[in-house]
């Protein structure tokens, strides 16, 4: 067992659908008669070529998904493999495009599910989930609208924040600016992708034309060292998901990564996985590639997990439960 794996972790950044094991998608699958193509490789992992096509499997994948049991099912396995790898807490991307087709009332169904899976999480493993509405950016401004109008009506306890996925190379963030002023004024916290696929400007559009206070990756920040500094100077929080940005070619190597020239130069960064089976990847993975890569160690990974609790979409009491669990390690 790797010597990272029960260390107390906090994960801001993980697609529900992108936690799916592939064997979970395939049993769905032949429960229901679906037959999936050119989704699995020969190994029966998830296949694909590059960002584009990973979306495409993302969404083939996600077809099988169909009904708020088939959510509650899903959420138990991929919390339960989190926790398995010593998550505490969770953020979890949740976007009404799969759960309900943006319908209010089937949206309430999915997530009562979602909820009931976490719920049933929390009591076996003691992981604690916080979920986060995320239009899909390739679908375009309209439903992203609609997309907002769901997270509006269910904001609370359980759905904390708004954020949006998918291709960052579609449209502009200033598209989606009505999503996100509509998901701010119902009290969610806000984050973005950006910074992965597109370069700085696109870090820079998503803090001043939507106001976020996270950026999903911003990794390619690095390209520009004044977006650097303000980073750094406003306690932007970025959501690193190194393995995933090795995965898709984005660097290659994790030696390339910027994430240890990011900290060096003060922007708090966090760690996180975003769609584990696909990258075959865990958050012990990524702690064990991090110490191998740029030599961190114990005090390095608290240092960040310190960070990734003070950043987390939750109330004061969920806050201070984490923050105390965090210090409780050996
Ligand atoms: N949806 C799932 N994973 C994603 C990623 N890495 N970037 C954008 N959208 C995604
Ligand atoms: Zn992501």
């Amino acid at each position: 067992m790797s010597e990272w794996q029960e260390f107390p972790k906090i994960e801001l950044h993980l697609h529900i659908e992108g936690g799916a094991p592939p064997e979970f998608i395939r049993q769905l699958a032949s429960e229901k008669g679906v037959s999936l193509e050119g989704v699995f490789a020969e190994d029966g992992a998830y296949a694909f070529r590059d960002f584009g096509h990973f979306l495409q499997v993302y969404e083939a994948a996600t077809s099988v998904l169909r009904t708020p049991e088939d959510y509650l099912r899903l959420t138990r396995a991929v919390l339960a493999e989190s926790a398995g790898h010593g998550v505490i807490y969770t953020e979890m991307f949740l976007s009404p495009d799969f759960c309900g087709g943006r319908d209010l009332a089937a949206w309430r169904e999915y997530l009562a599910a979602i909820g009931e899976g976490a719920a049933q999480a929390e009591r076996e493993h003691g992981i604690i989930m916080r979920g986060i509405v995320t239009p899909i950016r390739h679908f375009g401004p309209d439903k992203a609208k609609e997309t907002a109008l769901c997270a509006a009506e269910t904001a609370g306890d359980f759905i904390t924040g708004f954020g949006i996925g998918g291709d960052e190379r579609a449209g502009k963030p200033r598209d989606f600016a009505w999503a996100f002023d509509c998901a701010r004024e119902a009290g969610l916290r806000l984050t973005a992708h950006a910074g992965e696929w597109e370069g700085p400007d696109s870090v820079r559009a998503a803090l001043d034309d939507l106001r976020v206070e996270r950026i999903g990756h911003g990794v390619r920040a690095i390209e520009d060292p004044g977006l650097v500094e303000r980073l750094a100077r406003d306690g932007v929080v970025l959501e690193v998901c190194p393995g995933s940005n090795v995965a898709l070619g984005l660097y290659p190597r994790l030696e390339d990564h910027p994430i240890a020239r990011l900290r060096e130069a003060g922007v708090k960064v966090t760690v996180s996985t975003d769609d584990p089976p696909f990258f075959r990847t865990t958050m012990t993975q990524e702690y064990d590639d991090l110490a191998r890569a740029f030599g961190w160690g114990a005090e390095d990974f608290a240092e960040i997990n310190r960070v990734a609790a003070q950043a987390a979409f939750c109330d004061e009491a969920i806050r201070d439960a984490i923050v105390k669990r965090l210090e409780a390690a050996p």
